[in-house]
Formats: structure tokens, C-alpha cells, sequence
């Protein structure tokens, strides 16, 4: 059985360097912004060992992408591993219970990845999604009409960009729209739990937790077993017609339990980092209001200057030289997606934010190669569809001045906890 952690795998050590002792990813103040500090390093020592993190840190957007599309050389098993190792107790909490995640899509490589990749992908094409733009529209439309009806100011997290994603996801993947909270909070646990530094007490109650957001999606898939409907899940069951060289039910339990997290984490953080970007900018929001600047460019830029994954990882499987630094068989990497999406040498002038550079599209916030997210274009057509409806509603929305940006304790998710705007 495969656990949350390749703990047993020992962690393979590298020299320390100046840039070994500087960085500390759980340190809160690069948690709240790692920019500067990612452009410096990226600068002088592009490629060092962290002890914090036993990984090698990779900041360069040409050393970082070839790394992505490179899965003979790199794995990527251990993708959703916690960073910190958990305490024996909280490891205990998971090996007692049935909690089992296999390799399948994010975590895993070939040969069975393209597979996985193959059947869990062909029911997230163009007619399901193109399904959800109704939905998508009205939800985006209810939430932004009720802030306007409410006081000003107001939360544009927990007023609107929180909530939606996971509506949406919930009617692709036919999950009761109440169960959203609960969805949320676990999903708010297990970025803590995997990518941040919680503390052994705070391990054991967030261990308790996986366990319950785990078991919650298999008893999700046992009703669809029993009973199919209109929805990606259902589908999963369908297409697999009770063969299990196709997928078993406990791999599309597994599945269930990632995109019950990926599938809306990640979408919420994109809108709400896009407004706290644009609003500033008035000549740019103002465009938007007037309908002169096009959405989708806008969308796309957010996604490179402030990307809802900060970093990823991938582990070496045979010696290999990086910018010049010689890493053995078996190191971690820590791809630092926020600072290859501002390299200078592939986006001149990186922390202007531009809709429409000429290469946008090339930014790493959804990966690269084989593992690019399956949900890119669902998350597009979601904050494209925010940006829009806030637009068209409230467009003297401002961020209110002086207030303190806070995030969810951890290293690679940038999710904004609260983002206060007024109109
Ligand atoms: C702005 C929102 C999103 C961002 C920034 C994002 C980012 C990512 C990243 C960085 C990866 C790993 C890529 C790699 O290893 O090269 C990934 C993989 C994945 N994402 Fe997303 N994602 C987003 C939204 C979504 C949504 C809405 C869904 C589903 C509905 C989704 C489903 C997946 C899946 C299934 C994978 C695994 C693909 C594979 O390994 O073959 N993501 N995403």
C-alpha cells in the first residue's frame, strides 16, 4: 500500500551553499511573497540543496520546463507527498486506517500513467465542459449579485471565488452542493498537511482528517456504482463497464479523493490572485469594464504573474547535471513554478503584469509535457467567467487600502485567505 509520503524512501542530501541557509519555504513572510527573493536566488545560485525540504530547488523557466517534459529522467511518484515528514502518531492515524491513494495521474509515470491519463481524461473533454457554461454563468452570476445587494466592503474570497469552483466541480462530478464547507475545509487541511509545516499536534488532527475527506469519497463512488447519473463520475463507472484492466473502482475512489481537492483549490486561488492583481491596475480594470481589454489574455497573464502553484516537484531517477550543479539518482526536486514564470530571459520584464505578451502561454502555472492539468481549461472558463460577471456588476470595485494579504500556511498552494474590496 502506498501512503501519503515516500518516508520510507531516505532522503538523498546535497552540499550547502549560502542559498541552502537563506531559504526557508515555510518562513511567512516568503509564504505571503516569494518574488523577490525567488528573483535573487534564480540570479545567483539558479539550482540549490535545501536541508529544510531535502530537495534541490530549481528556479530557472527553461531548466524548470525541460525538467517537466522530461519523464525518463524525472518522476514524478512523488508529486503529492508531504514535504514534512509526518510524526509517527499521524502516520499511524493513516496506516490503521483504510485510507490507500495508488499512483494514477498526478503522482505517477509511465507505463501506467498514459493509461490512467487515457480513461480519466476522456470524460473531461470539450461536451462536459461545454455542459457546465450554463452553470457556470448563473452561479458566477448569483454570488456576484449578492455581494453587490450586500455592504460594502466585503470578502471576494468568501463571497465568491472561494465557493464557486467547488459548486462547479461538485455538478461535473455530481456531489451534493451542500457538502461544499466540508469539501473546502478538507481540502484547506490537506495543503497544510502536504505542503506546509504543521506541527505534530497539528499532524494528528490533520491526519484524522484526510482519513474522513478519503473515506468520504469512496462512499461518493460506492452510490455511483449502485446508481449512474449525468456526471464525470458516473461516467468513470460506465466506461469502465467492470473491467479493472480499465480502472478499478478503488482507482476512480482514489481519483474521486484528488480532484475532490485539484479540481477547485487551485481554481478558487487563481481568481482571487487575478483581482488582487488587476484591480490595482485602474487604466487595465477600467479597459475591462468598458469591454476594450479582451478577458482571456488578462486570465492568462494572472496565471504566469501570480500562479496558484508555486512550485511542484519531480524526483531524479539517474545522475544528472543542472545548471551546472551535479544532483544524484534519487534527489528531490522542488520546481519553483513562481519563479520560472518570472524568469527575465523567457518574460522581459516579469513583475509588470501585461495581458497579451507575446508568449504567455508558455508560463508553467499548469505544468508541462505529460502531467499538464486535465482541468485547464475548466479552470479558465471559471475565472475568465468571475472576471466578467464582477466587471459587468461592480465596476468601481477597489481593494480596500492598507489591509494585511494573508495565506494558507504552506509552501507551494498561494491561496489568499481573505481578499477585502469595496465599491
Ligand atoms: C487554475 C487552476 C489550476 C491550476 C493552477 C492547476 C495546476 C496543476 C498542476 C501544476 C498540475 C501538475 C502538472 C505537472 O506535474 O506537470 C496539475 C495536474 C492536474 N490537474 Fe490541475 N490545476 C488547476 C485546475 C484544475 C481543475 C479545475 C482540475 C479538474 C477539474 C484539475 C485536474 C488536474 C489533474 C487530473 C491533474 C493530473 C494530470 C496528470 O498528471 O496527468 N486541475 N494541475
Amino acid at each position: 500500500m502506498r501512503l501519503l509520503s515516500t518516508e520510507a524512501s531516505s532522503c538523498i542530501a546535497g552540499p550547502e551553499t549560502a542559498a541552502s541557509e537563506r531559504f526557508d519555504p515555510f518562513e511567512p513572510s516568503y509564504v505571503s511573497d516569494s518574488y523577490a527573493q525567488l528573483a535573487d536566488l534564480r540570479a545567483t545560485e539558479p539550482v540549490f540543496f535545501s536541508p529544510e525540504i531535502g530537495s534541490w530547488v530549481v528556479t530557472r523557466f527553461d531548466t524548470v520546463k525541460a525538467i517537466l517534459r522530461d519523464t525518463k529522467r524525472y518522476s514524478a511518484m512523488l508529486a503529492s507527498d508531504p514535504l514534512t515528514l509526518l510524526c509517527p502518531r499521524a502516520r499511524q492515524i493513516i496506516t490503521d486506517s483504510d485510507f490507500n491513494v495508488p499512483p494514477l495521474l498526478v503522482n505517477n509515470d509511465p507505463p501506467s500513467h498514459p493509461h490512467y491519463r487515457a480513461f480519466f481524461g476522456a470524460s473531461l473533454q470539450r461536451e462536459r465542459l461545454q455542459a457546465l457554461q450554463p452553470f457556470i454563468q448563473a452561479t458566477v452570476d448569483e454570488y456576484v449579485e449578492r455581494i453587490a445587494a450586500g455592504p460594502s466592503p466585503a470578502d471576494l474570497v468568501a463571497g465568491l471565488t472561494w465557493d464557486v469552483p467547488a459548486l462547479v466541480l461538485f455538478r461535473l462530478l455530481g456531489v451534493p452542493a451542500e457538502d461544499v464547507p466540508k469539501v473546502k475545509h478538507w481540502a484547506s487541511s490537506r495543503v497544510v498537511m502536504t505542503w506546509g509545516r504543521p506541527t505534530d499536534s497539528e499532524q494528528i488532527q490533520l491526519a484524522g482528517e484526510a482519513v474522513e475527506y478519503y473515506r468520504y469519497a469512496i462512499g461518493l463512488v460506492r452510490r455511483k456504482a449502485e446508481a449512474q447519473l449525468d456526471d464525470y463520475l458516473s461516467d468513470l463507472v460506465r466506461a469502465r463497464a467492470g473491467d479493472d484492466s480499465k480502472a478499478t473502482l478503488h482507482e476512480i475512489c482514489a481519483t474521486a479523493f484528488n480532484l475532490l481537492f485539484a479540481g477547485h483549490e487551485t481554481t478558487s486561488s487563481a481568481a482571487a490572485n487575478l483581482f488582487k492583481a488587476v484591480l490595482p491596475r485602474r487604466e487595465l480594470w477600467d479597459a475591462i469594464c468598458r469591454g476594450t481589454q479582451a478577458l482571456a489574455p488578462v486570465v492568462e497573464e494572472g496565471l504566469r504573474f501570480d500562479p496558484p502553484v508555486q512550485s511542484w516537484r519531480r524526483q531524479t531517477k539517474e545522475a544528472v547535471e543542472l545548471d551546472r550543479v551535479q544532483l544524484p539518482a534519487g534527489a528531490r526536486l522542488l520546481l519553483m513554478f513562481a519563479a520560472a514564470n518570472r524568469d527575465p530571459t523567457q518574460f522581459p520584464e516579469p513583475d509588470e503584469f501585461v495581458p497579451g505578451r507575446r508568449n504567455v502561454m508558455r508560463h508553467v502555472a499548469f505544468g508541462a509535457g505529460a502531467h499538464f492539468c486535465l482541468g485547464a481549461p475548466l479552470a479558465r472558463l471559471e475565472v475568465e467567467a468571475m472576471l466578467a460577471s464582477v466587471a459587468r456588476r461592480l465596476p468601481g470595485l477597489t481593494l480596500v487600502p492598507d489591509q494585511d494579504y494573508s495565506y494558507t500556511p504552506n509552501t507551494s498552494f498561494r491561496a489568499l485567505r481573505k481578499l477585502m474590496v469595496s465599491w
